[in-house]
């Protein structure tokens, strides 16, 4: 039986293409002394990835050409000569794209299959959840009353955001590309309003009227043309949490828009950019605060689940086109 693997074959220019990916074999992995074989159950397929993909320098290594891409999985223990890990447990980690690999434990966590789904893991329990609590309670700092604002808020991070914002008091506004979107975040999600900026001529016009009190919280996850409309809408005091720029993230030129200088100043408005490893220390609490919500049926989450191996590039493509609510994951 040989084994699977999906390596970078070239570096992306502009937007990632099935071809920068190629799929090879090698004999199957066997686990050696202090190793463990696990076999990947779950593949999470994130945004960050594109930036992976280029050779520019930034606070996580480029892939290599040729070498299997990384991500989130959760993997099932299948041999074990590793002391803290026994066959059948489950486990969760940054792991190749391939479908059985061995590890000597770094970087691996247990996981739970009765407490949660294990595709949570990667999602609200997971990467993205912490992405959303740590954004908005560290860098919002809402308040009850106060309005919130989330771009890509039908996504894994946004849709997070927007419901922890209603668990805290506040008025949620959210912004997502289709009206099945903008549907679902009001109907299963709680937000207070929500946007199409696909189908909406003044995005400016269309947040104000959504936020009659004005913007406090901008929790950004698009940038470009969507935030200079939030931005033209903040309050004094308002905090911008910077958490991605995916409609950028294509671009092969510098992009030029709202000098935002002037807002900043005058309405001494917090704008900070960040990374969740930033807030690894308060991680724990985080994620035990996310599972109680989630037992207390305070907090929803919805998945895509792509299935097969060889559709983790598909899957990954589909982020750039909205093709996914909540949490994109490949069920291998
Ligand atoms: N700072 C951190 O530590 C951190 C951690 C995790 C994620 N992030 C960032 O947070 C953002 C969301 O990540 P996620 O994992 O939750 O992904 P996601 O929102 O689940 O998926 C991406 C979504 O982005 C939207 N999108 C794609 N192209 C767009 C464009 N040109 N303009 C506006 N929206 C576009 C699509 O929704 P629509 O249909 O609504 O367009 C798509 O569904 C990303 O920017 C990601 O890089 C940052």
């Amino acid at each position: 039986m040989m084994n699977n693997i999906i390596t970078l074959d070239s570096r992306p220019v502009g937007k990632p293409q099935l071809s920068n990916f190629k799929f090879i074999t090698e004999p199957m992995p066997q686990a050696g002394e202090n190793e463990v074989l696990l076999k990947t159950l779950y593949v999470s397929v994130d945004p960050y990835l594109r930036g992976r993909m280029s050779d520019s320098k930034s606070y996580i290594p480029s892939f290599q050409l040729h070498e299997p891409i990384e991500s989130g999985i959760i993997a099932e223990v299948m041999e074990s000569n590793h002391k803290q890990f026994s066959r059948g447990d489950f486990v969760s980690g940054g792991l190749k794209w391939k479908e059985y690999q061995t590890s000597d434990g770094t970087g691996l966590s247990k996981v739970d299959a009765k407490a949660a789904p294990l595709s949570t893991y990667l999602g609200a329990l997971g990467m993205t959840g912490l992405t959303a609590y740590m954004g908005l309670t560290e860098i919002g700092k809402p308040k009850a009353g106060e309005t919130i604002v989330v771009s890509g808020a039908a996504g894994a991070v946004g849709s997070i955001v927007g419901q922890i914002g209603k668990i805290l008091g506040c008025r949620v506004v959210g912004i997502a590309g289709t009206d099945e979107k903008t549907a679902l975040l009001k109907s299963r999600f709680g937000f207070d309003e929500a946007i199409n900026y696909k189908t909406t001529k003044s995005m400016k016009d269309a947040i104000k009227e959504a936020c009659p009190d004005g913007v406090d919280i901008y929790f950004d996850n698009v940038g470009g043309e969507i935030s200079d409309a939030v931005m033209l809408n903040v309050n004094r005091f308002a905090r911008v949490a910077v958490c991605g720029a995916i409609s950028l993230y294509n671009t092969t030129e510098v992009q030029k828009g709202l000098r935002l200088d002037t807002i900043l100043v005058t309405k001494s408005v917090l704008m900070r950019g960040f990374i969740v490893s930033e807030f690894a220390a308060k991680a724990p609490e985080a994620i035990k605060q996310l599972t109680g919500w989630l037992k207390d049926e305070k907090l929803n989450y919805s998945e895509t689940v792509v299935e097969g191996f060889k559709n983790i590039p598909e899957a990954f493509l589909d982020l750039f086109e909205g093709k996914n609510e909540g949490k994109m994951v490949v069920k291998i």
